[in-house]
């Protein structure tokens, strides 16, 4: 089902994407695709705060893919940035491991530049431009 939100400010995109993690169960993939400056990262960090992780400690191979920890649990969050890369470099850094550990929890920016390894069940989200502080972002 499609959902269609407008957010004011970056806080209010940061809020949204507290909301969405603290919805968000095991194995659960969220791409968020749309252009430069956006808001992909304001609404991953809020994402990532409110799952309440250890670290953020940078994954020895790349900056491409950062892992998190629970503070609490045996599970793991992957914040993976696809700007600079193609399918191969994500394959490459261990995706298919990363995506068959049903523990994991994974947010992806730039996701549409990797959009043919990604599962069918992921959440996808687009942000547009509408002003300089207005962003529309349509769920899906
Ligand atoms: N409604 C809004 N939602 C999100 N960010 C906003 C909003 N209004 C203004 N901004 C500003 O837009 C910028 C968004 O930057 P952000 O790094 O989140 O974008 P991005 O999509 O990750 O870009 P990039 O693809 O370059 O990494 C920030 O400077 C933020 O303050
Ligand atoms: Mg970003």
């Amino acid at each position: 089902m499609e959902k269609e939100i407008i957010t004011y400010n970056a806080q209010e995109t940061k809020k949204l994407g507290a909301k969405l993690g603290a919805k968000m169960k095991k194995g659960g993939i969220v791409c968020l695709s749309g252009d430069l400056g956006m808001g992909k990262t304001t609404f991953a960090q809020g994402f990532l705060e409110e799952l309440k992780l250890t670290g953020p400690y940078t994954s020895p191979t790349f900056l491409i893919i950062k892992e998190y920890d629970f503070k609490r649990r045996n599970e793991k969050v992957y914040h993976i940035d696809a700007y600079r890369v193609k399918e191969e470099d994500i394959l490459t850094l261990g995706w298919e491991e990363i995506l068959n550990d049903p523990k994991n929890i994974i947010i992806i920016e730039w996701a549409e530049r990797i959009k043919k390894i990604i599962p069918a069940k992921a959440i996808w989200i687009n942000f547009q431009w509408l002003d300089k502080n207005r962003r529309k972002i349509i769920i899906n």
